[in-house]
Formats: structure tokens, C-alpha cells, sequence
């Protein structure tokens, strides 16, 4: 479609046109405004609100010492790093968080990246080999969907959680080289990918595999090193991604892997290459929320319990827990992504509106997000919830997707 002649200063008319189709749609987005530091609890508008719906799974972006590690670095570092890790920014916190990272992850080595979404652009691409294939499940995070298609490799899709689909694909490109990329716990619904069918599949065929662990770090596995640590399968997956934004109450990414993997990373990883260092501060948080981790395991398993709290509340207040195309029996009752499909996005954001009044924020995820036909509630628990306080709000959310659908 022509854009039509208009002058920047006043607007652009044929974004407001798509801007109005969306609203009219119930998909217009819109950023809310929290004031003061995230948490179990949360304040907006002035108000105070009960958090249901963030990735700071342990509590530890607003915690005491997360803070101060974040203060302390900026103090002694400065307020950022100055230029790319290869020009002039790689600082000595890097290096010490690096390290802290490998031997969380029981990986020879690490890589810091300045978020998520870079961590899987970065691997992807370096990792997938010309005339090579990359395959991505199904319903892998939106940073991998475009890591593979940066690729420029040819892409499959694989069915959701489908390890003999994965074998199928390579059988039928013998010979090429090949890149298998999952998420540990996919984001929006909870469930742990088949890793120990993946590694096998991946060793039988020689293909390369990378897990994303941003939702696992923290919340599973042994010392809350995640899901592959979860699996037994330390050592048998090629590079995991992780966020540092997510449990670890900070911002940034890393990749952990043997130092073949990461020397490659450093060498042709565009966006560690042309993108400036992470800031000291948040290298700094990260470090301090990995002592709080190490210092207080039973964070992770204070986790697990809440998640498995809400899960039993909600399906005691007749919430049906299951999501299309998802299998049941993947989905760890740890996991503190809870998902309550509601089905369509007006009713969804009804609901989250019904919420908000009753003091809880837990925001709709509509399409692209998720698949359409499956708006939810993305519930999500943390380590610090009050248990009274997050059975209590259970039973508010079962309420209003009642109200929402009956609507
Ligand atoms: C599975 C997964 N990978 C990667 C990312 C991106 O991480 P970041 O927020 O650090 O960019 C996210 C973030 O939502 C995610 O859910």
C-alpha cells in the first residue's frame, strides 16, 4: 500500500488507519507504566497492585542485595561499558560473570549478549552452516523465528515437542548440515521441551542443538541451573541460551557452551560484534542474584511450590489448565508459567480488566504472541508470593475467566 503524502510533524495517516483496525480488532497494544521496583507486589497508576504476570520468577530484581550489586558496579565500573566486547569493553565483570555462568551451567565456558532476543539472533546465525537446515519448534519464542530466518539456512518447522518429526526432517537431508533450536520451558505455556529425545536424534544425525533456557534458569534443575541440568543432560547440548532479565533479576543474555563454541561466538556473532557491552550495572545485579541463588537454593523450590499452589487452586475453582496442542504430560507442575486459556482476545481482556479492578495485574497475550483462538491469562508465580494472598487471587482469576467467557 502507497504511503500517502503527509508531512512526519502531524502524524502518519496510514498507521493511525492500521493503528484504529487493531483496536477495532481488540489486538491494539499499549505500554503500561509501573512506578518503583517490580516484585511480588507492584505499583501502577498509583495504585498497588498483586504481580501475576512478569519473569522474575525468584524475586530478585527488586531484592536488597540484587539492588546494591547493581549500585556497586556502576560505582566501581562506571555507568556503561563504552564500546563492543571486542574494541574496548570487555571489563574484568564480565569476565567474572561469565565464569559464574559456565559453572552454573557446567559449561567449559560463556558468553554475555545484551538480551535475550540478541543471545538467539547471535547463536543462530553463527551456528547454522551455509546450504545447511535449521529446525525450530513450532512454538518457539519470536527471537529464534527470527533468529532462523536471519539464518538464511533453509527452515523447518517442527511439530510442537516432536522429536521423531525432528528425525524424520534429517533423515531426509542426509549429509547436511543441520541446526536443532528449542526452548527449554516455552514461555507461554509452561511445558519442558524433549531434550533427551532431542540430544539423541541430534547425536544420530550429527546436527547441532541449542535450548534456550530463559525460562528454566532459576526455576529448574539442581541449584535452579535449568532444564538440561533438569534432564541429566549437562554436556550433550551444544550452546544454551540464557536471559539474565528472568530470574536472575537483571537485564542481558548469555550463551554457555564449550570455548570451540563461544571462541566461534566471539568471532562471528554480529550482535556481540557491532553492539556495545552490557552495562556494569547489570552485570553486577546478575552476579549478586547468582550468590542470592546460590546462598538460598530453597528459592527455587519455594517457586515450585507456589506454582504447584496456583495450579491446584485454579483447578480446584474449575479452571481447565490444558491448552491446545500442548501435551499435559510435558508440562512440569513446577513451572511457573501457568497459562489459563480464555479463547478469544475481548474476553481475555476483559478478564484482565475485571482483575485490575480487584487489585492484580496479570495481562491478556493475544495474538502474535500466541496462536489466535487461544488468547490466556499468561499466570505466573513468584518464589516471594504470599502463599493466602496468591490462593486468594486464583480464585479471582477462575471468577473472571468465568464472567469473561460467559459474557
Ligand atoms: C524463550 C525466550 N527467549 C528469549 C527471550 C528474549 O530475552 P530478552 O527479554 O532478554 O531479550 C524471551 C523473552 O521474553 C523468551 O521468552
Amino acid at each position: 500500500m502507497p504511503v500517502p503524502a503527509h508531512r512526519p510533524a502531524d502524524g502518519d495517516p496510514l498507521l493511525r488507519a492500521r493503528l484504529d483496525a487493531l483496536r477495532d480488532e481488540g489486538l491494539l497494544r499499549s505500554l503500561r507504566t509501573v512506578e518503583g521496583p517490580v516484585g511480588p507486589r507492584i505499583r501502577v497508576d498509583g495504585r498497588d497492585l498483586l504481580h501475576l504476570c512478569g519473569n522474575d520468577y525468584l524475586a530478585l530484581a527488586g531484592h536488597p542485595a540484587v539492588r546494591e550489586g547493581a549500585a556497586a558496579a556502576a560505582l566501581a565500573h562506571g555507568g556503561g561499558s563504552g564500546s563492543s566486547r571486542l574494541v574496548a569493553g570487555t571489563l574484568t565483570i564480565h569476565r567474572e560473570l561469565e565464569d559464574r555462568l559456565a559453572t552454573l551451567k557446567g559449561t567449559g565456558a560463556a558468553l554475555l549478549f545484551g538480551a535475550g532476543f540478541l543471545g538467539n539472533l547471535g547463536v543462530i546465525t553463527a551456528l547454522a552452516e551455509k546450504g545447511g537446515v535449521v529446525l525450530s519448534d513450532a512454538l518457539n519464542h519470536a527471537s529464534i523465528v527470527d533468529g532462523v530466518r536471519l539464518s538464511g539456512a533453509e527452515r523447518v518447522i517442527y511439530r510442537h515437542g516432536d522429536a521423531e518429526h525432528v528425525d524424520r526432517e534429517l533423515r531426509a537431508r542426509p549429509g547436511r548440515p543441520a541446526l536443532v533450536v528449542t526452548d527449554g520451558v516455552f514461555s507461554m505455556d509452561g511445558d519442558v521441551a524433549p531434550l533427551a529425545e532431542l540430544v539423541d536424534v541430534c547425536r544420530r544425525h550429527g546436527a547441532r542443538l541449542v535450548v534456550d533456557e530463559a525460562h528454566a534458569t532459576g526455576c529448574l534443575g539442581p541449584r535452579g541451573a535449568g532444564s538440561v541440568a533438569a534432564a541429566g543432560l549437562e554436556g550433550e547440548v551444544d550452546a544454551v541460551v540464557g536471559t539474565l532479565g528472568k530470574a536472575l533479576g537483571s537485564s542481558g543474555a548469555y550463551v554457555a557452551a564449550h570455548p570451540d563454541v563461544i571462541a566461534w561466538l566471539v568471532n562471528r556473532a554480529r550482535t556481540v560484534i557491532f553492539s556495545t557491552a552490557p552495562a556494569p550495572a547489570t552485570a553486577g545485579a546478575a552476579l549478586a542474584a547468582l550468590d542470592v541463588l546460590a546462598a538460598e537454593p530453597e528459592r527455587t523450590d519455594r517457586l515450585r511450590s507456589r506454582a504447584a499452589l496456583a495450579r491446584e487452586t485454579l483447578r480446584g475453582a474449575g479452571v481447565d489448565l490444558s491448552v491446545p496442542g500442548i501435551d499435559p504430560s510435558a508440562v512440569d507442575p513446577g513451572s511457573p508459567i501457568v497459562p489459563v486459556v480464555v479463547g478469544e482476545a475481548a474476553a481475555t481482556m476483559a478478564a484482565t480488566a475485571e482483575l485490575l479492578d480487584a487489585g492484580i495485574l496479570l495481562q491478556g497475550i493475544r495474538p502474535p504472541t500466541v496462536p489466535a483462538g487461544t488468547c490466556r491469562l499468561r499466570l505466573t508465580v513468584q518464589a516471594d508470593h504470599d502463599e493466602d494472598e496468591l490462593r486468594d487471587a486464583c480464585l479471582q482469576v477462575a471468577a473472571a475467566v468465568r464472567h469473561a467467557v460467559a459474557a
